[in-house]
């Protein structure tokens, strides 16, 4: 039998690909004031096993204003310009590179979504596109301010900071999370962005903010080492998917990136990310008859990395459809530190424990076994 396109070489952006399994982002909140942890290296190096794999790392901190979570603040990385974090991501990127493997950096703010009184810790405001936070979120809505112009341009400004440092550190590129609910999205979507001047209030201007972002870290690192994600179906975190809004909101964000890279090929994003509609921020969803990324698809000619809720079978079918796509593994990757190396041989997946996604320590994160090699 032919080798199936999932297992085949692909080059990506700058970087040479031996197959078309990617590790999806996971957040896992096991770092150290912001730097990650030895354990991290331990746990990134394992699933980098397979020489030639591009890995997306959990969502990172561009700045600490763009955080703000919760209890669990300084258990998510950042990449801004202290050398204690660049240190940490150094020795992670380095693990992987000595598996022959590839790292992209997410880069994440989190917008209105962030608790205030944990920002107020260290100087900052909650921002967003609008004073609108999500639905039941009342703390949020006493004290969400929407971001004045100076400030979008700032934010613009702190993602160029941060791909600068991801690279820095050895990074082999920068993925913009503009999905899930988070700041970029956040403006995309009509019901969290109610701005009347040109970052709000149609299609394009909703758009202008992630793609200025993606346009300033381009020129600054090179399109061919940055890609985004989009979830134009997700729920999660308050966003609105509408029949009628959803599809042309995304149609007219691919179409300016083909657009870009049709201009010039020097501007074309190494991929763009998208998550299926069957899955919605962490977990499943039963897709409605009308939605579906092909129409994107149709749009972006590059290279495409569709992620949620695939298997071996449906990544092997849907990788097999045309020679430019590549699979997202979420969940399967947190379980199975080998996983390109069992979906090759078909050999069976250990199946994710839900409890240690975001617990401290090894269990649920580096103690997975390795399948015995044959
Ligand atoms: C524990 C956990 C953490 C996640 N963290 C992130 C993240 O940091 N950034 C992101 O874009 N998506 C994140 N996701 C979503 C995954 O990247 C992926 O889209 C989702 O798990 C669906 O893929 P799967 O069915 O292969 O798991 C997370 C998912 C899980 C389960």
């Amino acid at each position: 039998m032919t080798t199936p396109n999932l297992f085949k070489p692909i080059k990506v952006g700058a970087s040479q690909l031996s197959n078309r399994v990617v590790m999806a982002p996971l957040t896992r909140t096991r770092a150290e004031k912001h730097v990650p942890s030895d354990l991290a290296v331990e746990y990134y190096t394992q699933r980098a096993s397979t020489a030639g794999t591009l890995i997306i790392s959990e969502a990172t901190y561009i700045h600490p204003s763009a955080g703000g979570h919760k209890g669990r603040e300084g258990l998510v990385p950042g990449i801004w310009g202290d050398a204690s974090i660049i240190a940490g991501w150094k020795k992670v990127i380095q693990g992987i590179h000595s598996k022959g493997s590839k790292i992209y950096i997410q880069l994440w703010d989190i917008g209105r979504v962030a608790n205030y009184d944990v920002l107020q810790q260290t100087g900052h405001d909650l921002v967003g596109p609008s004073a609108i936070a999500q639905a039941g979120d009342e703390d949020g809505a006493k004290h969400v301010r929407a971001l004045t112009i100076p400030e979008i341009k700032q934010k613009v400004q702190l993602y160029v900071d941060a791909a600068k440092n991801a690279l820095e550190a050895g990074a082999d590129g920068v993925e913009i999370h503009s999905a899930n609910g988070y700041l970029p999205d956040q403006f995309i979507h009509w019901n969290s962005n109610n701005r009347t001047d040109e970052y709000g209030g149609s299609i394009e201007n909703r758009s202008r903010f992630s793609l200025e972002i993606i346009d300033a870290v381009s020129a600054a690192i090179g399109a061919d080492r940055v890609g985004v994600r989009f979830s134009p179906w997700t729920t999660f975190q308050d966003m609105e998917v509408n029949e009628e809004k959803s599809l042309p909101q995304f149609k007219y964000l691919f179409e300016q990136l083909e657009k870009r890279a049709k201009e010039n090929e020097k501007n074309r994003l190494s991929y763009i990310h998208v998550i299926e509609p069957r899955a919605d921020g962490i977990s499943d969803a039963i897709p409605k008859q009308w939605q579906s990324n092909d129409p994107f698809r149709n749009i972006w000619t590059g290279d495409l990395i569709r992620a949620g809720g695939y298997n071996r079978e449906t990544a092997i079918e849907t990788a097999q459809e045309d020679d430019r796509t590549l699979i997202g593994f979420g969940r399967y990757f947190i379980a199975n530190p080998d996983l390109v190396y069992r979906l090759e041989n078909d050999l069976p997946l250990t199946h994710w424990d839900r409890p240690s996604f975001y617990t401290p320590g090894p269990h649920g994160y580096t103690d997975y076994p390795f399948h015995k090699k044959e």
